[in-house]
């Protein structure tokens, strides 16, 4: 099977398309699962570039990538058959990137209900996961406004809609290329980060938390110069350094339940949960894949794509 490996810290450029065995006999807890997508993700291209060192040490070299959504084609005898022949995203810790993945650890593996699709699955795990999380450690209070910069991205598209179905206004920060994106998401006002913001948000507007997905300290100095000293909870930007001292910065990496993910499942079952895919790259462009995410204007989550002939 083909994997995407990460040898050094040299980047994007330097990684490697690698031929690896399938293993012939499965391990009881494991589960067999044909790779369908993988999610790009910004993480990926952090730890490429050694961005990541402090938080995420690895001994290299690894397999990229994080989440996957796929088709179980076998189970280990420890696990229920219940997942044969169905299509299951997950968390693959030690990379996803391949063409096949070998989930052993079953809170990190759920069937993907009737009426959702692989890609739109796939596109929760490093989005919706951390949206739902961001929405949970700030504890917005129905009719409260929250701001999210951010807003365009795999994140950010989620945490949009997140934010609406908990009862709280949505301003949403982005590029004026995606506004109507975020119109359609059910943003109440969307704020272009590349037009003067004094003109988009007056002195008036009350905003009681900030989201931060975009990592940019000096449009955090911009919003905070606006809208005062508002409790900042960021997932892009480990420090902050505010101008204001009375405004609280909070930044925190996490996770969420396998009952939350069962959730989110759902909610995209029902319809009350979109999923924005911007664009699908078979995995042997992962380098060209990784490019866009880097330097195009985000719309969603970018996927990879493998075994897609007999679909
Ligand atoms: N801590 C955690 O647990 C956790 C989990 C998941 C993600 N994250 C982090 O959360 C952030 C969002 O993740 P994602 O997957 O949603 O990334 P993404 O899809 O690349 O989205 C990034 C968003 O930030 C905006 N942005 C980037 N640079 C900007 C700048 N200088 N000024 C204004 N806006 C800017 C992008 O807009 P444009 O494309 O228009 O620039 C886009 O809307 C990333 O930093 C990621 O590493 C953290």
């Amino acid at each position: 099977m083909q994997t995407i490996i990460q040898t050094s810290y040299r980047g994007i450029d330097a990684l490697t398309l690698e031929s690896r065995p399938t293993p012939k006999s499965l391990n009881p807890l494991a589960v067999r699962v044909e790779t369908r997508y993988t999610p790009v993700m910004p993480y990926d291209i952090l730890t490429e570039t050694g961005q990541l060192k402090q938080r995420r040490p690895v001994k290299l070299p690894i397999v990229v990538g994080y989440g996957f959504g796929g088709i179980v084609r076998e189970v280990g005898r420890l696990r229920s058959s219940q997942f044969l022949n169905r299509p299951v995203i997950g968390i693959q810790l030690t990379g996803s990137h391949q063409e096949q993945v070998l989930s052993t650890l079953p809170p990190l593996l759920f069937p993907v209900p009737t009426g959702v699709t692989l890609a739109a699955a796939t596109t929760l795990v490093g989005g919706a996961d951390a949206a739902y999380f961001a929405l949970k450690k700030t504890q917005l209070r129905v009719g409260g406004t929250v701001l999210i910069t951010g807003a365009t991205g795999s994140v950010g598209t989620y945490l949009v809609q997140l934010a609406r179905l908990a009862g709280t206004h949505v301003i949403a920060v982005g590029h004026s290329s995606r506004h109507d994106l975020l119109t359609d998401l059910g943003a109440d006002q969307v704020v272009d980060y590349d037009r003067p913001l004094a003109g988009q948000i007056n002195d008036s507007t009350i905003v009681n938390q900030i989201i931060d997905l975009a990592g940019n300290p000096t449009l955090l100095d911009q919003l905070t110069a606006l809208l005062g000293a508002v409790n900042i909870f960021s997932l892009a930007l480990p420090q902050y350094q505010s101008q204001h001292p009375q405004q609280v910065f909070t930044f925190a990496s996490g996770a969420i339940t396998p009952g939350d993910y069962r959730w989110l499942l759902k909610q995209l079952a029902e319809g009350q949960l979109t999923a924005v895919i911007q664009k699908e790259f078979p995995f042997t462009a992962v380098k060209v894949a990784q490019h866009q995410l880097v330097d195009g204007h985000a719309a969603g989550r970018i996927l990879l794509t493998y075994n897609q002939e007999d679909n």
